[in-house]
Parts: structure tokens; C-alpha cells; sequence
């Protein structure tokens, strides 16, 4: 018997953890994770050695890594002086593939790959298409990775250096999810989504076990995260809880939620039909149906956080004043976080006495160059 199973994050139905199985057949709500308490789980040490996360994985040997994690925490003073804030940043953009991606994508894959799946399709801004690719390769597999044809051309090149098959699509990013699927349905293939399957955030756990250590185990107050759908943000908050549940942390986070104002279903709490969603430079959180909406809403809830939505000027302002203060050039999605910070900080809903940890999600390098 394994020591994991999937559970629906809707009617808490248990599920096998299969890799086809990406919704709840009883009533279509996303899954997640559940270990089994009574069994010893498999488990990886994180945050420099120190503490053990579980993995939905049968044994240690099958997790494949390019070296993800461990990413360095820095103080930015410049900034931090400039909001009269204490702010830290994570820099994901570290990681091989230069985004946070890689976190998710390790695990997705050494549970897919542990499986025995050979050939799998998956839908991304760009990023993630390009993490995929690259850990597929390393694990032998072939790809088929969805893209808008608007994403970068430097993350298209990136999809397709690693040697996956870029199916670049002329739409919106929920249309490429369309097309994605379609493509899973006709060729009966495995759908690797990020944002669906289950081992994703399992993966993405690891900044949230990182950061106890980081912080030495005084977590920061709030934490401030660009939202598309959400894999991130979730991610972190399941670590915590784990960490919470373990008694290693009293306390949890405010987790903050920024989108752009042209596409913000989480923020405005409405759906977004595909009419209404407006271009926006931060390709990597336009989403307009994210799945695992309601997961992060309830997240919100509970930790007290504010979902906001920003202008684009005020996303390209701040990956400007990223570059020319700190020294940190990171890509305009990355930025959004700041910009919300900004806000949230003049509304009060962050105290300036508070402390504040952005993840800088993607290195600029990836995308368009602001003028
Ligand atoms: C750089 C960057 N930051 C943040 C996000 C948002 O991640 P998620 O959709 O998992 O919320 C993405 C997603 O593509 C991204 O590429
Ligand atoms: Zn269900």
C-alpha cells in the first residue's frame, strides 16, 4: 500500500494517486496530496539539511533534480527604506530553468516518470512550458508543450532548446489550456498540467520548508505572491501547515495575493469570460479560470491576506525600480508582487513594523525588456 493518496480539495473523496486522475470524478474539484499518518513517509531533507517533507514518491532514488531549491534570501535595503518596510527577497529566478517552476516540475515529473509515463502534454505561459521540457528530458520523456504564441520568444526558445515538440497557439492562455486538452483527449495521452496535477504543489512545498530555515524560524509576517493559478502560493501554505501540524511554527503568515487588473478573477471574485480578459506584460498570472481558485480563496480566508490587482504601468515601474535600486532584474509578473506590496502597505492591510518575503518568480532575462 502506498503512503499517499490524492483527495479532493471539494468533498474530501480519496482517490488512487494516478496520473490520469487529475479531477474529482464525484463532483470535479481539484486534488491534492494526502499521506497516510500511520505510515512512514519517503521524504527529502530541506532547508539546508534540517527538515524532512514528505513525497509522493516510493523511494528516494526516484527524484530526479537539476538542482532546484536552496535559492538565496536577500534583504533589500533600498527598497525596504523606500516603504519604510523591512522586505526580503527569494530569488527563484535561481533556479535551472530561471524560474520557480523547477520546484513543482521535479516532483511532477519523478512521480510521472515513477509511473512509468513516456510521453505527456502540458500548457504554460512560458515558464513552466520551459521547466517541463527541461526535466522531461532529463528524464527521458517526450513533450508536447502548449504555448500562447505571444509568450516571449526567448521561453519558446527555451521550450524547444531542451527538444520538446512547442505547439505555439494564436489565443489567449486559457485557449491554450483548451487546446492542450484536446490534444490529451485525441491522442490519448498523459495531461502533466502544473496546475492540475497534484505532485505540482508537492514540489513547490520546498520555499515554504526553505524559508523556516531562511528565517531562522521566525517566518516573516506576510508574504506577498504573484497569483495565476496559484501553484506557488499554495504550495507555501501547505508547507506551513505541514510545519504548523509538526509544532515547528506557532504562527502563520498573511499570504497575499497579486494579479493584474486586466485579468483578475481571484482579486475581483468574479469568473472572467474570455471577452473581458485584457493583454497584460505579466503573461505568467493571466489566467482567467484558474482551477484551484477556490483553494486559494480559502487560503485568503484563513490567513488573513488581501488579494489586489495592479496597473500595468505600476507592474513596469517596478521591475525598473527593482533593477535600478537593488540590483535585481526580474521578469514584469515578478514585479507585479511589488507593486501590489505598495499598495497594500499605503492601505494598511501591512503594517509597516511588519516584516514582508516576495518570491522574485522569474528572471528578467526570460521576457521582453521594458523600454
Ligand atoms: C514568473 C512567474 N511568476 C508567477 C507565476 C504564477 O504562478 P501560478 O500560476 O502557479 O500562480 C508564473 C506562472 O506562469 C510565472 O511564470
Ligand atoms: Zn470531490
Amino acid at each position: 500500500m502506498s503512503h499517499f493518496e490524492f483527495k479532493c480539495t471539494k468533498c474530501f473523496k480519496s482517490h488512487k494517486a494516478d496520473p490520469q486522475t487529475l479531477k474529482c470524478g464525484t463532483c470535479s474539484g481539484t486534488l491534492s496530496v494526502k499521506y497516510d499518518d500511520s505510515k512512514r513517509p519517503v521524504a527529502i531533507m530541506v532547508g539546508g539539511g534540517t527538515l524532512e517533507m514528505p513525497i509522493p514518491l516510493s523511494s528516494l532514488s526516484e527524484y530526479l533534480s537539476l538542482g532546484e531549491g536552496s535559492t538565496p534570501v536577500v534583504s533589500m535595503p533600498n527598497i525596504s527604506a523606500m516603504l519604510e518596510t523591512a522586505i526580503y527577497a527569494k530569488l527563484e529566478f535561481m533556479n535551472p530553468t530561471g524560474s520557480f517552476k523547477d520546484r513543482g516540475t521535479a516532483m511532477m515529473i519523478s512521480a510521472l516518470k515513477s509511473k512509468n509515463v513516456s510521453e505527456i502534454v502540458e500548457d504554460s505561459s512560458g515558464n513552466a512550458g520551459a521547466s517541463v521540457s527541461a526535466y522531461a528530458t532529463r528524464a527521458g520523456m517526450k513533450a508536447h508543450i502548449f504555448a500562447p504564441l505571444s509568450a516571449p520568444q526567448t521561453k519558446l526558445n527555451q521550450i524547444k532548446i531542451y527538444g520538446s515538440v512547442l505547439h505555439a497557439i494564436d489565443g489567449s492562455r486559457d485557449e491554450t489550456t483548451e487546446a492542450a486538452e484536446k490534444f490529451v483527449e485525441n491522442k490519448s495521452l498523459v495531461y502533466a498540467s502544473h496546475n492540475l496535477s497534484p505532485f505540482f504543489v508537492e514540489g513547490t512545498k520546498t520555499f515554504g520548508y526553505e524559508i523556516f530555515n531562511d528565517f531562522d524560524r521566525e517566518i516573516p509576517e506576510n508574504i506577498v505572491v504573484p497569483v495565476g493559478n496559484g501553484s506557488l502560493y499554495l504550495g507555501i501554505w501547505k508547507a506551513l501547515e505541514e510545519l504548523k501540524e509538526k509544532r515547528l511554527i506557532k504562527t502563520l503568515p498573511k499570504m497575499h495575493c497579486i494579479q493584474a487588473e486586466n485579468v483578475n478573477p481571484i482579486a475581483s471574485n468574479k469568473a472572467w469570460s474570455k471577452s473581458e480578459i485584457k493583454p497584460t506584460v505579466a503573461g505568467g498570472i493571466a489566467v482567467g479560470s484558474p482551477p484551484r481558485k477556490s483553494e486559494v480563496q480559502s487560503v485568503l480566508r484563513q490567513s488573513g491576506g488581501t488579494a489586489y490587482s495592479v496597473t500595468e504601468a505600476s507592474i513596469v515601474k517596478w521591475q525598473i525600480k527593482l533593477a535600478k535600486h537593488e540590483g535585481l532584474f526580474c521578469e514584469p509578473t515578478s514585479a507585479a508582487a511589488f507593486a501590489g506590496l505598495e499598495n497594500l502597505i499605503h492601505k494598511n492591510q501591512i503594517n509597516k513594523n511588519e516584516r514582508v518575503l516576495i518570491p522574485i518568480t522569474g528572471s528578467g532575462l526570460k521576457d521582453v525588456f521594458p523600454e
